[in-house]
């Protein structure tokens, strides 16, 4: 084989619960799980010696070194197969970007996802989903889930998955593009901040909820279940929004705009400072977007919906 091309979706996360942080720096979530269709896409070929290429939507961000996550997935991948007595060879790696760096998105665990997939077909090493998703963990959070795709909850760091049952419903969504990024480990630690500043009977009651540690929204999952968007629409929640705003306290305004213009719910994206929206059906989608971008509140807009698959291979030979 002389090379194969992946394609891998972009996340949302419809709830976000966070926990306080673990003695390991990461913190426990409970959080929902959404594929969207927004790719990157991702080609290996073999070659002398481990390299990367990165276009389009702020590859001028990305490492194109040994820090780059495709490289870093691709080396854990090479260790594993190591110990079952498999000598994999070097490749080169091509990341097309679409999904933005830094944005809440997911994108670089994305592209690590999706150097796993590749590399496990162009090497025919035959490992399970479910393998290529303990290798991931290592690597980032998020990996896991983008080899899944769909909808799930994930427990943990992100990584322990479970697929949610819904119905097949299409949902609708705007994702406003930030002018600059946010940093995740940042706005972790500025939730952090927040937690602990708060008056001591918040303190004292943000204490309680977690010791019981962070909970599944069960109305989302009716919502979800149901397909009803108006309500989905509510129950949209990420408790690191504060912290992102905190820091970016543009995003006020473009949260706000996005619902005084129609959308049905509103959140930041992860950590941000991506803003999402959700909109009834395709047609307000596109009114939302055409809105949005008209109101000067963010840098750009993309229509997206879900669930998608999570990363295929688009083409291999
Ligand atoms: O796992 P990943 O590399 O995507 O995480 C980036 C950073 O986000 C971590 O180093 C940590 O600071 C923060 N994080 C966290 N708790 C999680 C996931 C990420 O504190 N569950």
């Amino acid at each position: 084989m002389t090379s194969v091309c992946v394609q891998v979706p972009a996340k949302l996360n419809l709830q976000l619960a966070v926990g306080p942080p673990r003695t390991d720096g990461y913190h426990d979530l409970v959080t929902v799980f959404h594929a969207v269709s927004l790719f990157d896409q991702v080609t290996v070929e073999p070659a002398g010696r481990d390299g990367v290429t990165v276009t389009g939507e702020g590859a001028d961000r990305v490492p194109a070194d040994q820090d780059n996550l495709a490289l870093r997935a691709i080396a854990a991948l090479r260790a594993s197969l190591r110990d079952r007595g498999a000598d994999p060879g070097r490749v080169h790696v091509t990341i097309a970007k679409r999904i933005p760096v830094a944005a809440g998105l997911a994108g670089g665990s994305a592209d690590a996802a999706a150097a796993l997939l590749a590399c496990n077909e162009l090497w025919a090493a035959g490992l399970t989903q479910q393998q290529l998703c303990a290798i991931g963990a290592t690597v980032g959070s998020d990996v896991a889930f983008a080899l899944l795709g769909g909808t799930a909850v994930g427990r943990g760091r992100g990584e322990q998955l479970t697929p949610a049952l819904a119905p097949a419903t299409r949902y609708h969504w705007v994702l406003a593009f930030a002018e600059g990024q946010l940093s995740t480990p940042a706005v972790y630690q500025a939730l952090d901040r927040l937690r602990q500043s708060r008056s001591a009977d918040h303190a004292r009651s943000a204490e309680v909820r977690a010791a019981a540690g962070p909970g599944l929204d069960a109305a989302l999952m009716s919502a979800l279940r149901s397909g009803d968007a108006a309500w989905l629409g509510q129950r949209l929640s990420n408790d690191l929004q504060p912290a992102a705003v905190s820091l970016f306290p543009a995003l006020r305004k473009t949260l706000t705009a996005g619902l005084e213009l129609g959308a049905l719910g509103a959140l930041v994206a992860g950590s941000g400072p991506t803003c999402v929206f959700l909109a009834a059906n395709a047609e307000r989608a596109l009114e939302l977007a055409v809105s949005l971008s008209g109101a000067g509140v963010c840098r750009s807009v993309a229509r997206v919906s879900g669930p998608v698959p999570g990363a295929a291979v688009v083409s291999a030979g």
